[in-house]
């Protein structure tokens, strides 16, 4: 068995919500090359997309394995550390506890984690993609991954035999604190049901998609810990990643990426407030827009079965995306000139974890109740 694990943090970031430094992001690269030689994992890349580290792991010892989640806890707080020395912002932000138990998940950090049988004769090689995105919440994986997985408009591969039977989703209750309360839903009969949870981005969210016609194999993980059901008020964004296995049984990355070209407004942005288009950006990209347009990387990997990665091919980092990302800036711009009305902002239930609440609260209190005229 084989185990991809991608674990993202948010450590401190440069001049505000930008990007992570060179020194972090080498100190998390020599400690990653250090496990790998010592044998806790094969194989690892590091990256970031605006100001999340993104941790790429590739080891045996299967999904929330404590020895693999407390490592990764060591190495973004060792960038944690320095980000403290460079005197950066939101140093160590995403780490919300003194030490996990055993996982990441609950204690700040992000986790997607697939495991599989690298010997399995459906998956001859196996390709898979890493989407990291920044200023968003794990919802904004919603709109794509639906449309992937249950639409034949998105993805023409769900016509073959080896995907018309459909797929297997787990949505995830993000709202509900301390345990996951979670509900399997199948496509294609249950697409509308999924749709039905899944236009609440804010509060489901796509945790696993599995095949039906080979069940045991997954093909995505999503990190679904929102991170004000950690810590009771607002950390920072939920900035999440997302595994996907292509090819072959699952749809193959060209599929995988179609719906991007629609640059979806999410929830996230600045403060976490707001609603902008998702732009599909180049790999270690910083954010610098107005109101932090939420960025999305995607990196293509292959990897051996003894566990060795290829380099990675940064999908989004290409000419062919330009358009698209123009699109996305031209939507910001159109929802930025309506400055906070309507949906501009975020609901008033998602600011409640903002600093905004103060500023709610103070007015609630000064509301008085006047008799309609005429009422006795
Ligand atoms: P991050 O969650 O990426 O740290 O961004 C926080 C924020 O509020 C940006 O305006
Ligand atoms: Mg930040
Ligand atoms: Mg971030």
């Amino acid at each position: 068995m084989l185990t991809i694990s991608a674990i993202k943090a948010d450590v401190g970031s440069i001049g505000g919500h930008t990007r992570p430094s060179q020194r972090m992001m080498e100190a998390a690269r020599s400690q990653l090359a250090a496990a790998t030689e010592r044998g806790l994992i094969t194989d690892f890349d590091v990256t970031h997309c605006g100001d999340d580290i993104c941790l790429l792991m590739v080891h045996r010892h299967g999904n929330d394995n404590a020895d693999v989640h407390n490592f990764a806890w060591d190495v973004f707080s060792a960038a944690t550390a320095i980000a403290q020395e460079e005197g950066l912002y939101g140093a160590g932000q995403d780490l919300l506890k003194d030490a996990p138990s055993g996982n990441v998940r609950g204690a700040g950090p992000g986790a997607a984690e697939i495991s599989f049988d690298e010997t399995a004769k459906d998956r001859p090689a196996e390709p898979f993609l890493i989407f990291t995105a920044d200023k968003c919440g794990p919802g904004a994986f919603n709109f794509p991954l639906w449309t992937v997985f249950t639409s034949p408009l998105y993805n023409a591969g769900l016509m073959l035999g080896k995907m018309k039977a459909g797929f297997r989703f787990t949505v995830i209750d993000m709202e509900y604190a301390g345990a996951d309360r979670v509900i399997e839903l199948e496509s294609p009969e249950q697409h509308i049901d999924l749709a039905i949870l899944l236009r609440d981005e804010n509060r489901f969210g796509i945790k696993s998609i599995f095949s039906r016609k080979y069940p045991n194999q997954q093909v995505v993980a999503v990190s679904t810990d929102r991170l004000h059901t950690i810590a009771g008020e607002y950390k920072g964004k939920d900035d999440p990643v997302c595994v996907m296995r292509t090819q072959g049984i699952f749809p193959a990355p060209e599929e995988a990426v179609s719906p991007y070209f629609t640059a979806h407004y999410v929830a996230g942005d600045a403060r976490g407030s707001h609603h902008m288009p998702m732009m599909p950006a180049p790999i270690n990209t910083a954010i610098t827009s107005a109101y932090c347009i939420p960025l999305v990387a995607c990196m293509a990997y292959s990897v051996t079965r003894k566990g060795k990665l290829s380099e990675g091919v940064d999908v989004f980092g290409n000419p062919v995306w330009d358009a698209t990302r123009l699109k996305a800036q031209l939507k910001a711009d159109e929802m930025r000139r309506q400055g906070f009305v309507g949906p501009a902002m975020l609901p008033m239930q998602e600011l409640e974890y903002s600093a905004f609440r103060d500023s709610l609260a103070e007015l609630e209190s000064r509301f008085q109740i006047v008799d309609k005229p005429g009422a006795k």
